[in-house]
């Protein structure tokens, strides 16, 4: 009887050290809330106005009825779709050297509020950064901070995950915004 509870209690310490011994990704992540990487970028939006199909660095592809596709229609854009590819860069200025692209796209879909709907990529292209991050997720843009996800990545974020905190860092009436992301990875290969 001592050493059949002998026995088990040694299977019970060889089964547990295997399962803590174990690595995987997911209990790396559940152990510390802690992010893998963290990350800082701006990245900026030059809203068409009409004139400057040059300078803008988004287009209006999408109106409801009452709209067109050179102003945001009324009603908060309700129902505006927008293509962009807008420079990134590692601090507020327009002017800095990017180091990447935003691209994708945001639909306004809220008639009471100003409120969007985000779908991009950031494409680096730079010495610091090679690859993509992929993001999704609603942007209540009114509010101060606004999380969003990020549900993928290639390159030097080969399969990442996370979360991107974006605050809207400048405005300029419908002519130009700026967004800052600290974007958060949960999962780093
Ligand atoms: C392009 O747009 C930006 C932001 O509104 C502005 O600062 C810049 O002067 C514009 N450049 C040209 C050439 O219009
Ligand atoms: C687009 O709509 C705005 C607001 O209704 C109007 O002022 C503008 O003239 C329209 N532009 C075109 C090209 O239809
Ligand atoms: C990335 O940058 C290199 C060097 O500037 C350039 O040759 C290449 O065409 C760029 N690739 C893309 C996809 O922009
Ligand atoms: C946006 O702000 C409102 C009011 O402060 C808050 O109730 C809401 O939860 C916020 N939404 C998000 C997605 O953060």
């Amino acid at each position: 009887m001592k050493l059949i509870s002998t026995l088990l209690f040694f299977l019970l310490l060889i089964s547990l050290t295997y399962s803590s011994a174990t690595p995987t990704r997911s209990r790396k992540r559940d152990r510390v809330h802690e992010p893998c990487k963290r990350l800082v970028f701006y990245f900026h939006d030059i809203i068409y106005n009409g004139h400057n199909s040059k300078n803008a660095t988004s287009a209006i592809v999408g109106t409801p009825a009452w709209g067109n596709r050179t102003i945001l229609a009324n009603q908060n854009h309700f129902g505006d779709l927008v293509v962009f590819d807008d420079p990134i860069t590692l601090d507020n200025n327009l002017h800095s050297r990017p180091i990447g692209r935003a691209q994708g796209f945001y639909i306004y879909d809220k008639k009471e509020i100003f409120t969007a709907w985000l779908g991009f990529s950031f494409v680096f292209n730079s010495t610091q950064h090679k690859g993509s991050i992929n993001f999704a997720g609603a942007d209540p843009l009114m509010n101060k901070t606004r999380d969003i996800s990020v549900i993928g990545g290639t390159g030097d974020f080969f399969m990442t995950r996370g979360v991107a905190t974006l605050s809207t860092d400048s405005f300029e009436g419908e002519v130009y915004f700026r967004l800052r992301a600290e974007i958060n990875l949960y999962e780093c290969w």
